[in-house]
């Protein structure tokens, strides 16, 4: 699929949803992150900042919340809510999952939570997120993923994509792309069943370690 029409649909989705309220994850990531004060952490399509928001108290002045988005209308939002809140340690950066502007062992901790889905290749995706964690860093991720491999017409439909729906790939692809990056102790901490427009799928909430 052409990246430029995928980014463009998935923008014109999200800009329009940057004035919503409300989080737009399908999971509690934080918590199980366990940050600590002093750490940093990243957020991969962020949306609105709000989780990015928490985490940056979490890891109080000393440490740095960073909240990376596709959609500059959501990087907007998210800027704007921080200065409300006069939160120091955050930054938003507007970007690419698949292309991540930070040097590598940038991080402490990196967290998404309903986003990776939309990238059109996961394995370069968390093989950026292996490359900016420092050794022994960890993430905390949910995402959809299917029972059963969805059909072509819809994996090629950029509009279907965009609504969290056919950019998702089954679980052991997924659990696949994880595991080529290098990460180790995988683990499915959180599992919820569901369907969407007749096929099955599941939200996980996967946590990994980048080991020495
Ligand atoms: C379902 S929303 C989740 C937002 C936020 N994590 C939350 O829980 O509210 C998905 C977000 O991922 C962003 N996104 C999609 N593709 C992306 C990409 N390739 N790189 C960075 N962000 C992306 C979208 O712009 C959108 O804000």
């Amino acid at each position: 699929m052409d990246v430029k029409g995928l980014h463009d649909r998935i923008k014109a989705r999200y800009s329009l949803e940057s004035s919503a309220q409300g989080g737009l994850g399908c999971g509690h990531n934080l918590s199980l992150l366990a940050l600590r004060s002093g750490e940093r952490v990243l957020d991969l399509g962020c949306g609105r900042g709000q989780e990015t928001l928490e985490a940056a108290k979490l890891v109080g002045e000393g440490g740095l919340a960073v909240g990376l988005d596709l959609t500059p209308e959501m990087v907007r939002a998210a800027v704007e809510r921080a200065a409300v809140e006069g939160c120091v340690n955050v930054r938003f950066v507007v970007g690419d999952m698949e292309r991540l502007p930070f040097p590598p062992e940038s991080f402490d901790a990196v967290m998404s939570n309903c986003a990776i889905n939309h990238a059109r290749d996961k394995s370069m995706v968390y093989r950026e997120v292996h490359r900016v964690l420092k050794t022994g860093g960890r993430f905390v991720i949910s995402d959809p993923v299917t029972r059963y491999p969805l059909p072509h017409k819809i994996k090629r439909d950029p509009y279907r994509w965009a609504m969290c729906f056919g950019g998702a790939v089954t679980e052991q692809e997924y659990l696949q792309c994880i595991r080529e990056a290098g990460f180790r102790r995988v683990e499915i901490i959180n599992r919820r069943e569901y369907l969407k427009n007749g096929y099955e799928f599941a939200s996980l909430t996967i946590r990994a370690f980048k080991e020495g």
